[in-house]
């Protein structure tokens, strides 16, 4: 009989899926949000076995993570030799095509995704749609210079709701502004990738075209790993 997983142990069975992938040492890329979490405790629980990794976090809750774990972090100012990149994600269509930013971090995510040799993707099943938009909208992160006129242009091309936090605007850690676009379940996510991208204020989109190597989807069938 299949027994039903809930979805907190079905992102920690991902997250220790993805611990059998590391290297044996190296510089690591340490995603952000509730599964990252869980993936950045278990690397904190090898870094104090004695395993020698290093992170480059893209969070500032990421980077307190890593530290209060003892897990020691390379300079954000410098080039990189990241070997593997874990992070969680929002929505992943068929094509292993990605919406993040639910944490409203997708720049530093993107910066270090793009960075490494290699990315994994940890999800449990709630998030696989077959067509990107279905479930979430696009977070965006827009500059603060301008940002109603920003905003105004992303309007043509879906609902465009202000992200807010606690019931006060949200600032990502490079003080920027996050606003959500619910454009539908998209054909062709290139397309919308590139509208918004023409828009100048817009620093960085939530969609992640192409940059998944593998995703390791946790469920109640068990652990599956999705590769391109
Ligand atoms: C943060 C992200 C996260 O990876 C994404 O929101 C998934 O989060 P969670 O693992 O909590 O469901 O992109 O910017």
């Amino acid at each position: 009989m299949k027994m039903k997983m809930d979805q907190n142990e079905a992102k920690l069975q991902a997250a220790r899926a993805a611990i059998a992938l590391l290297p044996e040492s190296g510089t690591l890329g340490l995603g952000s949000g509730s599964t990252s979490k869980l993936f950045v405790d278990e690397v904190g629980a090898r870094v104090k076995a004695g395993s020698k990794y290093r992170g480059v976090p893209t969070s500032q809750s990421t980077r307190a993570q890593a530290l209060a774990l003892g897990i020691p972090l390379v300079d954000d100012d410098v080039a990189w030799d990241i070997v593997l990149a874990v992070d969680g994600a929002d929505e992943v269509d068929e094509h292993l095509n990605l919406i993040k930013g639910g944490g409203g971090a997708l720049t530093r995510e993107k910066i270090v995704n793009h960075a490494a040799r290699k990315n994994v993707i940890i999800v449990d099943e709630t998030k696989l749609s077959r067509r990107l938009g279905e479930k979430w909208a696009i977070p965006v992160e827009v500059l603060a210079f301008g940002v109603e006129q920003t905003r105004r242009c992303l309007a043509e091309l879906g609902r465009t709701t202000r992200r807010e936090k606690d019931g006060k605007v949200f600032v990502t850690d490079a003080g920027n502004a996050i606003f959500d676009i619910a454009v539908g379940p998209m054909d062709d996510p290139s397309i919308i990738d590139r509208a918004m991208r023409s828009i100048p204020g817009v620093v960085e989109t939530g969609l992640f075209l192409g940059r998944a190597d593998l995703v390791i989807v946790a469920g109640s069938s068990g652990i599956r790993t999705l590769s391109r």
